[in-house]
């Protein structure tokens, strides 16, 4: 018998699980990022169109390596984005994502964290190599630093497997 408790998604999440809006690679997109969760090992990759002359969001799409909570805060984070500047767009937090699907559970907080975290390194790689706006901290918020990039996230990762063959080890000698 399984011990695994389903978890209490609510009908908007399940909803866009299985439905997600805006599901799949941006081939023309201005700017991309592709982050992985520390908190599950999980990854995203956010895309943004974006209109250079009013720094407005047309379109945005997401590719998502993760759980449902994850896709359905994906899907609808580039629903929220849509038409939006990308300052705005830079002010979502996750709590708003949560409240748009209607309240995550408290062990996906994270999932939504990592839609948000994407979406921040997507709009900073866009002002790479351009004039930094007031609004952009020069420094990474804690989303961001959540949402790490592939390299980083495969380092943490190994570095956890070590540890814990290490801890495995050392329980089996006598
Ligand atoms: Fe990894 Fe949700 S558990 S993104």
């Amino acid at each position: 018998m399984s011990s695994r408790i389903p978890l209490a998604y609510n009908p908007k999440v399940l909803e866009l699980f299985r439905n997600p809006k805006n599901l799949g690679k941006m081939e023309d997109a201005d700017a991309e990022a592709l982050a992985g969760s520390i908190a599950c090992g999980d990854m995203i990759a956010f895309y943004l169109k974006i209109d250079e002359k009013t720094l407005t969001i047309s379109a945005a799409t997401f590719e998502s390596y993760g759980c449902a909570a994850n896709i359905a805060a994906s899907s609808v984070l580039t629903e929220l984005i849509k038409g939006k500047s990308l300052e705005e767009a830079w002010q979502i937090s996750w709590k708003q994502i949560s409240e748009a699907l209607g309240g995550l559970p408290a062990v996906k907080f994270h999932c939504g964290i990592l839609a948000v975290g994407a979406l921040r390194r997507a709009i900073r790689t866009y002002f790479t190599g351009k004039e930094r706006p007031d609004w952009l901290p020069e420094q990474l918020t804690p989303d961001e630093k959540h949402a790490v990039e592939e390299e980083k996230l495969i380092e943490i990762l190994t570095k956890r497997a070590e540890r814990i063959e290490g801890q495995e080890e050392r329980k089996d000698t006598p």
